[in-house]
């Protein structure tokens, strides 16, 4: 009785290891949580504050599909002052980003077009391309490669079937962020092509080490065009269980996005849309939250380094580290023989009570992602967890 689309959606494997983390927590087990995908910082004040404001003054109707006027503006100003200009007609504001990345790929993709995809990737990039019964093209890449694709690996995966390629940068998993150089790069093998391009940029508030951060369709107008823009509030203002993104793109596409968008969701809840007006005016709440993460960074990535055979590079973004375990796959630790990723997870869930995302869950074997989105004492407690489980 189930339809064929639904029977292909791959349950997630993130999700597996977080209950399981769960149970043991219920169970009064202290596990060290570096399975999430949130920051860990509450949302802040002055976002709640404003959100308690609206709904007193009665903000509990429906709002326009595409979003009510005033976030849009605020999202145009915010990206105006990166030399990218939008009109409120190129926005869409969306249930999460997610959202947006589900209707920009039901919008585009037809039955057997392909999309192409670097891997290690977000996982749900890959089931949303199944669900509209596209082709997800791979390009794999690993540590070696900084976890990056070149443009001539992008030109090389080209056929006459591709229709969009999504590059999300800064990364979930990898934390890589593509420099300014290879996007331009990148774009110029687009420029001329009938591709679009889907850009999640949700991390892009959360850079270390001074980088600043570069959109792909800040290349050229053209890049512009076919670029859909991806964001959201998740991440850097610590919104997850808000649920509220967006999408910039040109004016068709954005518009039938919002058709999609009109006859599911009918968008994100009102008053959480006045509540994210504000978050454009908080730079000192974010910096602080982007500091934090970058200290946890350091002590997260000597900790990885300082364990035998465990390697993880230093990521320019987001929050977590995609450390290679190569080195144990088919190695015994504590009598158990790894053969995989997903067996290391599990070792280190069971024995060392840390949880951790097998590599395999986003396209590659022989790593793990660790999200430093969690106290520095729990970083280094969970590091030295790891350390005596794995050394023995
Ligand atoms: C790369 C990436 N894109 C999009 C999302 C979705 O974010 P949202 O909470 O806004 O739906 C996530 C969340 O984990 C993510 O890591």
């Amino acid at each position: 009785m189930i339809s064929n689309r639904a029977l292909k959606v791959e349950p997630s494997l993130t999700l597996g290891i977080s209950s399981k983390a769960k149970e043991m927590k219920s169970k009064g087990i202290y596990v060290i949580n570096f399975s999430a995908g949130e920051p860990d910082f509450d949302t802040p004040k002055v976002i709640k504050d404003s959100c308690k404001k609206a709904l007193d003054e009665g903000k509990t109707k429906y709002a326009p599909v595409a979003g009510i006027p005033e976030l849009r503006k605020a999202i145009c100003n915010e990206y105006s002052k990166i030399g990218l200009n939008y009109d409120i007609k190129n926005v869409l504001v969306t249930v999460g980003a997610k959202e947006a990345l589900f209707l920009a790929i039901l919008a585009i993709v037809n039955s057997g077009d392909e999309v192409i995809l670097p891997s290690p990737y977000w996982v749900s990039y890959k089931e949303m391309i199944n669900i509209a019964d596209g082709i997800a093209v791979t390009i794999d890449s690993g540590i070696e490669k900084d976890f990056k694709v070149s443009a001539s690996d992008i030109e090389k995966a080209i056929t006459p079937r591709t229709k969009a390629i999504i590059i999300n940068s800064p990364s979930n998993p990898t934390g890589c962020v593509y420099t300014e150089s290879e996007l331009r790069d990148i774009a110029k093998v687009l420029e001329d092509k009938n591709i679009y391009i889907i850009s999640d940029e949700i991390y892009d508030r959360l850079l270390y080490d001074g980088i600043k951060h570069f959109s792909i369709a800040s290349a050229s107008e053209k890049i512009k065009e076919k670029t859909i823009l991806i964001n959201g509030f998740s991440k850097s203002c610590s919104m997850t269980g808000w649920r509220l993104g967006y999408a910039l793109g040109g004016k068709e596409i954005i518009n039938y996005m919002e058709r999609l968008q009109s006859h599911s969701t009918s968008g994100p809840a009102t008053f959480i849309e006045y509540a994210a007006v504000e978050s454009f005016n908080i730079d000192d709440e974010i910096e602080k939250m982007r500091e934090e993460f970058e200290k946890r960074r350091d002590i997260m990535v000597d900790g990885l380094n300082n364990i035998k055979g465990i390697k993880s590079l230093k990521p320019k973004g987001a929050f977590y580290c995609f450390a290679d375990i190569r080195y144990y796959i088919g190695k015994n630790i504590d009598g158990k023989l790894i053969k995989s990723s997903m067996d290391f997870a599990e070792l280190l869930l069971e024995k060392a009570h840390v949880a951790v995302v097998p590599g395999l869950a986003f396209g590659i074997d022989g790593y793990m992602r660790l999200s430093f989105a969690t106290s520095q004492e729990d970083i280094i407690e969970g590091i030295k967890r790891i350390k005596q489980i794995v050394e023995g």
